[in-house]
């Protein structure tokens, strides 16, 4: 099986689960936006027996592009009109998907091997969507049963797969076939004004990279707080937390926090600390973080 016919395997898949959501949100199947996915199913099948030529893949690539946005558009006017009830299209738990890659997997040579980048995607990246599958039925079945002898073991199961999961899904995308040279005005400048300059931009992230200790990753990263980029390592990624999520609720459980007045009675002290919480701001930032809509996978 060649890479360009895995692709469109792995489109066909995407579909497929495109599909899914329309339907968990209950989206009649005489819409416009069910025919428009079912032509783009009957093209897609038919390519999958040919052996499609680049110029095909490329029509493909271009075709799921707009059809993610069809269907991101749908969703938004839908909303807008307010008369219906709309669930947010969310994963639920367990049900994380390995995200097709944006172009084919011998696209990025010379630079990084088709070879690399199947077991990369396929192997490595598919395992991080499993295991974070598992963590989070694991955590259900804990709520549900009141059971959390296990939340340290899937808690950091969470985050060693949840992170491996997000940040891959960044990788992928962050990489192109005809990539390289600098970017557009608005983020060159503010590389500019925060770094001096793009080339000492890349020579801060490429000895960042160079030195992350074992395993892990070099990352430019928004800070909504300080108003500015900056550039940051993550060892190994897994230390407790999931890149590409936004806080909303915060504990600090440091004995400063509490020592003083609990000594060392902390689970007193996160007990009570419920009676401290104000939801209205909890609410706020979910409200403002919920703007911010990645394609789910
Ligand atoms: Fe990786």
């Amino acid at each position: 099986m060649n890479s360009r016919h895995e692709y469109l395997e792995e489109v066909l898949k995407w579909k497929e689960d495109v599909l899914t959501v329309l339907k968990d949100e209950g989206v009649n199947e005489n819409e416009s936006i069910y025919l428009r996915i079912h032509d783009f199913s009957t093209q897609l099948s038919r390519l999958v027996e040919e052996d499609a030529s680049n110029e095909v893949l490329s029509v493909v690539q271009g075709e799921v592009a707009a059809l993610h946005e069809e269907v991101e558009q749908y969703f938004i006017e839908r909303q807008s009109h307010g008369s219906t009830f709309i669930n947010e299209t969310y994963v639920q738990p367990g049900k994380h998907v390995l995200p097709p890659l944006p172009y084919e997997y011998n696209a990025l040579e010379p630079y990084i091997s088709e070879e690399i980048m199947k077991l990369h995607h396929q192997k490595h990246h598919q395992s991080y969507v499993d295991g974070l599958n598992k963590a989070e039925i694991s955590l259900a079945q804990a709520r549900k049963n009141n059971d959390f002898s296990l939340v340290k073991h899937w808690s950091r199961e969470l985050a060693f797969h949840g992170s491996g999961h997000y940040l891959h899904t960044i990788f992928w995308n962050n990489m192109t076939p005809k990539g390289g040279g600098a970017p557009g005005r608005l983020l060159l400048r503010e590389i500019e004004k925060y770094f001096g300059s793009f080339d000492l931009f890349k020579k801060h992230f490429s000895e960042a990279a160079k030195a992350v200790e074992g395993v892990g990753w070099a990352i430019l990263v928004w800070s909504p707080r300080s108003r500015h980029l900056e550039i940051l390592q993550s060892e190994r990624h897994m230390i407790l937390t999931q890149w590409d999520t936004i806080p909303l609720l915060a504990l600090d459980v440091w004995e400063h926090a509490y020592y003083l007045q609990y000594k060392n009675n902390k689970a007193s002290y996160v007990d009570n600390w419920w009676n401290t919480v104000n939801w209205k701001d909890v609410e706020e930032r979910f409200l403002k973080a919920r703007q911010l809509k990645w394609k789910p996978f």
